[in-house]
């Protein structure tokens, strides 16, 4: 179906997706919450991809004093990361730095304090997380479109640790229990489709260990309330993509193919699905793609949380 797939082109077309997604509720509260900071920010964020987070808080002028950790299993996507940086930096008058193992950026008439250094690291965010030294060294934990690939009752314990106390959590994009492709083409089809993909992510295994949950959104606010943690905003984050005038935005159309290949690659040669009837479906919705008719649903929760001091 798709020939060429790209998981960078696939974050490059997402990315657009994601900014009208956000809930603005939740979003205004991380800025409320990064403007009230005094000096310097230390953000990590976990499955940081190719660093389209850091680029947002950027352009919302969030990130003038802050020292930012991007951690990936993921090295292309990191290393993607300084050259996206440099273009926003020109593009804004900016100046900016290689350094080993990452890039700082300075606005213009920089304060001493002031300026972003950008630091990669290629890592399991667990595994990180896990390290003595980074203990209670942040002061805001961000995971984006990241947490339901986790197992959260083993992930998160972990992951705010590496918080001071009193510091905060911006979990956006939290997958949370509902895939709809419209229009419908067959009911009970469509339905044992996303049904049969929920379960793939609930039962995906990482090196032999549970690493998915198709409702993380809702079983986060829960988790996150037994770790102590002060939800402050939540919000709900869908993505709801189609076309507008016959013509899907920006690159949407390989959005959703590329979800499509998702579905596709989860659920080939599953025993609970006729192969003939899984490939029509498949032919369809991309033909419906091809004539601007696809209307794609994923229900998503973003929440600020704060570690109780
Ligand atoms: C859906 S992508 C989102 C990337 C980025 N946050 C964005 O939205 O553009 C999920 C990212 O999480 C990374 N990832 C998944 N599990 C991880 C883990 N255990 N530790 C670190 N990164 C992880 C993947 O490599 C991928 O880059």
């Amino acid at each position: 179906m798709v020939e060429e797939l790209s998981f960078l082109r696939y974050l490059a077309a997402k990315q657009a997706v994601d900014d009208r997604s956000l809930n603005a509720y939740v979003w205004d509260a991380l800025g409320r919450t990064m403007a009230d900071h005094s000096g310097r920010l230390k953000i990590l964020e976990i499955g940081a991809g190719s660093g389209a987070m850091i680029e947002r808080l950027l352009k919302r002028g969030h990130l003038r004093r802050a020292d930012y950790t991007a951690v990936d299993v993921w090295g292309e996507g990191l290393n993607a990361i300084p050259d996206r940086l440099k273009q926003w930096a020109e593009d804004h008058g900016w100046s900016w730095r290689q350094v080993h193992k990452g890039i700082e950026l300075l606005p213009p008439d920089a304060a001493p304090d002031e300026g972003l250094a950008v630091t990669m690291v290629v890592a399991n965010a667990l595994d990180y997380a896990r390290h003595p030294l980074i203990r209670g060294r942040y002061d805001l934990l961000i995971a984006h479109a990241v947490l339901d690939l986790l197992d959260l009752p083993t992930a998160l314990p972990i992951l705010l640790r590496v918080l001071k106390p009193g510091g905060f959590c911006y979990f956006s994009l939290n997958f949370d229990g509902v895939t709809s492709f419209l229009p419908i083409l067959d009911r009970s089809l469509d339905d044992l489709i996303e049904h049969l993909y929920h379960r793939t992510m609930d039962e995906r295994l990482i090196d032999g260990k549970p690493s998915g949950d198709h409702r993380a959104g809702r079983h986060l606010l829960a988790l996150l309330r037994t770790l102590r943690v002060d939800l402050l905003a939540v919000g709900g984050s869908d993505w709801i993509v189609h076309a507008v005038d016959g013509r899907y935005r920006g690159d949407e159309a390989y959005f959703l193919r590329h979800i499509l290949h998702f579905v596709e690659s989860s659920l080939r040669d599953h025993s609970d699905l006729p192969p003939d009837e899984f490939a029509n479906w498949l032919r369809h919705r991309h033909d419906q793609i091809d004539r601007g008719e696809l209307i794609y649903i994923a229900h998503q929760v973003d929440l600020l949380g704060k570690i109780c001091e």
